[in-house]
């Protein structure tokens, strides 16, 4: 039998290069193997977004047609929408109580987006919901409502996972063995750096480059990019380690172009406009196929509609399941 993977994606945004090349690209790898349930978690995106109702329906669609212009295959993989399984939020009551609120103000990942928000609004610790607070127990109830095994996901969600497990082994103590430990699978580019050399790349960072970016976009986005400071003049030699202009060819460039950046930036024999002129010409090349795939769902919304369809029927009828387990188990089965 194949083991189940669920995995999720908050509807806030277009997917970037970050998520294509974190988890997104272990998505593809795994696609062919497992009995997998992939989540547009529009339950957690509501609990920072609660009160843009519209930016989270619209990214329902927009985040489904990303995830199949990469080449998702809907044959393979369940699309589901999360406020679609009642049982999950049934789910997120009943672990209420298996954790205390000390340890969600604890979580690394709550805390660090707790601090985010306070630096972008200015926010009051106050001002942090029981919603957002309890996200985590969510993402919890989300996991093991499939008995997912395997969650491929970006670094920044191990403590989500972790909780996860911590969650399991609570109930697994006292009820009896009834729900599995999910264990992390990490990509390994753990994180793309920015083109402005931020570490990360991010939407609220304002350096994300969009799968959906066109031609002139990406043009603009790649002449910002930061290259080697001490490259004065076109003919410097220069250090391609610290480009982020080498660092983009490198992940989207054949080995051999690359190569030959590197070489003539150190002799310095190449121009910096030149380079990313060149870069340009390959990130095009890149996301185009992406790009074309993608056609077909913008130009039939109705495809787009029966995949998140009847991948959420198969997840319907599978969280079922494992909540009749859940309530044998807490003898709740009346
Ligand atoms: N928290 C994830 C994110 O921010 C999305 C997510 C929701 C998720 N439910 C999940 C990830 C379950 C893995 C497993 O993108
Ligand atoms: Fe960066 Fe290319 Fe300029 Fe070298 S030549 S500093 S790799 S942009």
């Amino acid at each position: 039998m194949k083991k189940t993977i669920l995995t999720g994606l908050r509807p806030t945004g277009n997917l970037h290069l970050g998520h294509y090349f974190g988890a997104c690209q272990n998505y593809l790898k795994l696609q062919d193997d497992y009995e997998f349930y992939l989540e547009i978690a529009d339950v957690q995106a509501l609990t920072d977004n609660f009160n843009n109702p519209e930016k989270v329906r619209v990214n329902v669609y927009e985040i489904t047609k990303d995830l199949l212009a990469i080449g998702l295959d809907p044959n393979k993989v369940n699309f589901f929408i999360q406020s679609k399984i009642p049982e999950i939020a049934e789910l997120t009551v009943y672990y209420g109580n298996l954790v205390t609120v000390a340890r969600l103000q604890r979580n690394p990942t709550v805390k660090n987006e707790i601090a985010q928000k306070k630096e972008l609004f200015g926010n009051s610790g106050e001002s942090i919901t029981y919603g957002f607070l309890g996200y985590p127990v969510s993402q919890a109830a989300d996991i093991t409502a499939f008995k997912g095994e395997l969650v491929p996901v970006g670094e920044d969600q191990l403590p989500l996972i972790e909780q996860c497990r911590e969650i399991v082994r609570k109930f697994n103590s006292i009820y009896g063995e009834t729900l599995l430990e999910p264990v992390p699978y990490l990509s390994e580019n753990k994180r793309i750096k920015g083109l402005d050399g931020n570490e990360k790349m991010g939407k609220s960072l304002g350096n994300a480059i969009y799968l959906v970016d066109d031609e002139d976009t990406i043009k603009k986005k790649v002449m910002g990019a930061l290259t080697d400071k001490n490259k004065i003049k076109k003919d410097d030699p220069a250090n391609p380690d610290v480009c982020m202009v080498h660092y983009y060819h490198k992940l989207i460039n054949s080995y051999e172009n690359t190569k030959i950046v590197e070489e003539e930036c150190r002799k310095g024999c190449r121009g910096c406009v030149q380079c990313k002129k060149e870069l340009i010409v390959a990130m095009n090349n890149f996301l185009k196929p992406i790009q074309d795939r993608r056609k077909k769902y913008e130009e039939n919304p109705e495809l787009v509609e029966e995949i998140l369809n009847s991948g959420t029927k198969k997840a319907q009828e599978k969280a079922k399941n494992v909540m009749n387990d859940v309530k044998k188990a807490m003898k709740i089965d009346y």
